[in-house]
C-alpha cells in the first residue's frame, strides 16, 4: 500500500525551504488548512441548509452582491488567522479596509475567501485564494505598503477548491504540491506531488460572451484557438478553471472589457497568487503587455499558457 502523507506532515518536512523562521510557515498554513475544512463542510450542506444558501443582502467594496457563504468564509478565515498569531493584517475581497490584528505578526495575507460565489446556488465548484507577504512597514500597524508589494515578494500562495473532491494547492516558491481532503478522516493528504503543467495544452478558457469587447488582438487569438480546434471550457469560477488548466494544460484569459477596462480579476488576491502558482508549475502568467520572466527566458520555447489582460498581472521584477 502506498505511503500516505498528510498536509501537516508535509509542511513540517519542508519547513527548511521557507526563507524565514522554522515553524512560522506551519502556523501560517494551519489557518488555511483548518478553515478550508470548515468551509468545505458548509459548502457541502449548502443545498440543505437554508441559512447558508443565497444572498446576504449586502454588497462588497467592488459593488458585488455578497453571498451568505462569502461572509461566512471571510469571517472564518479572519478568525483563524487572528488566533494563530503570525499574521498582523488581512486584506480581503469582502472587507472595505485592511483588517488589523494588533498582535505584532510578521506577515500579511490577502485573500479571496470564496471565489466563484455566484456558482454556490447551482452546485458548481468554488474556491478560496490566498497570498502571503512578509510585512515591510515598521510602524504599529500594517499599511497599504505591505499589501502593494509586487507578486515576486509573495512568500507563499495557494488555493482551495471545493469540487467533486476538495483540494488545497500551495507553493512557497519551491514547486507546487496538491493535497486532497479525505472526508472520512477529515485530513488533507498529498495526492499531487510536484505539480507541473503540461508543455502543450488544448483548452482555452474565457468568457466569450464578452468577445466583441475584447481588444482586436485578443479576438484574433481566440479565433485562432478555434481554427486550431482547441476545446472551449469555462466554468466561471476562476479557481476551478485555473485548476483544470493547470492539470490538463491550457490557457485562461480575462481580457479587458468596456465594463472592466483593466480586466475583472483582482491583482492582489486573484492574479498574483495564481501567477506565482502557475509559474512555479512551469507555466506562464502575463498581463498581455509584458512577458513574464518564464516567457522571456531565451531558451523558453513553450507558448503562452496563462494570460490575462488584468493590468499588473505580470509580476514585476
Ligand atoms: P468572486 O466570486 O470572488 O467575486 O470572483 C468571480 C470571478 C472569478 O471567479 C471568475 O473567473 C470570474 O469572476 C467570472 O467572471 P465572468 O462571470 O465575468 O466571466
Ligand atoms: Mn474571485
Ligand atoms: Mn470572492
Amino acid at each position: 500500500m502506498a505511503q500516505i502523507k498528510t498536509l501537516a506532515e508535509f509542511i513540517t518536512e519542508r519547513q527548511h525551504e521557507f526563507t524565514y523562521a522554522t515553524g512560522e510557515l506551519t502556523q501560517l498554513l494551519t489557518s488555511f488548512r483548518l478553515a478550508g475544512k470548515m468551509v468545505n463542510r458548509e459548502v457541502n450542506k449548502a443545498g440543505l441548509a437554508e441559512d447558508i444558501l443565497g444572498a446576504q443582502g449586502t454588497e462588497n467594496v467592488q459593488g458585488e452582491a455578497q453571498q451568505k457563504l462569502d461572509v461566512y468564509a471571510n469571517d472564518l478565515f479572519i478568525r483563524l488567522l487572528r488566533s494563530q498569531g503570525e499574521v498582523c493584517a488581512v486584506a480581503s475581497e469582502e472587507n472595505d479596509d485592511i483588517v488589523h490584528f494588533d498582535n505584532g505578526g510578521k506577515y500579511v495575507v490577502s485573500m479571496d475567501p470564496l471565489d466563484g460565489s455566484s456558482n454556490i446556488d447551482v452546485n458548481v465548484s468554488i474556491g478560496t485564494i490566498f497570498s502571503i507577504y512578509r510585512r515591510v512597514s515598521t510602524g504599529d500597524k500594517a499599511t497599504m505598503e505591505d499589501f502593494m508589494q509586487p507578486g515576486t515578494a509573495q512568500v507563499a500562495a495557494g488555493y482551495i477548491i471545493y469540487g467533486s473532491s476538495t483540494m488545497l494547492v500551495y507553493t512557497t516558491g519551491h514547486g507546487v504540491n496538491g493535497f486532497t481532503l479525505d472526508p472520512s478522516i477529515g485530513t488533507f493528504c498529498l495526492s499531487h506531488p510536484d505539480m507541473r503543467t503540461p508543455e502543450e495544452g488544448s483548452i482555452y478558457s474565457v468568457n466569450e460572451g464578452n468577445l466583441y469587447d475584447f481588444p482586436a488582438g485578443v479576438q484574433r487569438y481566440i479565433d485562432d484557438c478555434k481554427k486550431q480546434k482547441m476545446s472551449a471550457r469555462y466554468i466561471g469560477s476562476l479557481v476551478a478553471d485555473f485548476h483544470r488548466n493547470l492539470l490538463k494544460g491550457g490557457i485562461y484569459l480575462y481580457p479587458a472589457t468596456a465594463k472592466s477596462p483593466k480586466g475583472k480579476l483582482r491583482l492582489l488576491y486573484e492574479a498574483n497568487p495564481l501567477a506565482m502558482i502557475v509559474e512555479q508549475a512551469g507555466g506562464v502568467a502575463t498581463d498581455g503587455a509584458h512577458a513574464s520572466w518564464t516567457l522571456s527566458r531565451p531558451n523558453c520555447t513553450s507558448a503562452v499558457r496563462c494570460i490575462s489582460a488584468a493590468r499588473g498581472w505580470w509580476r514585476r521584477r
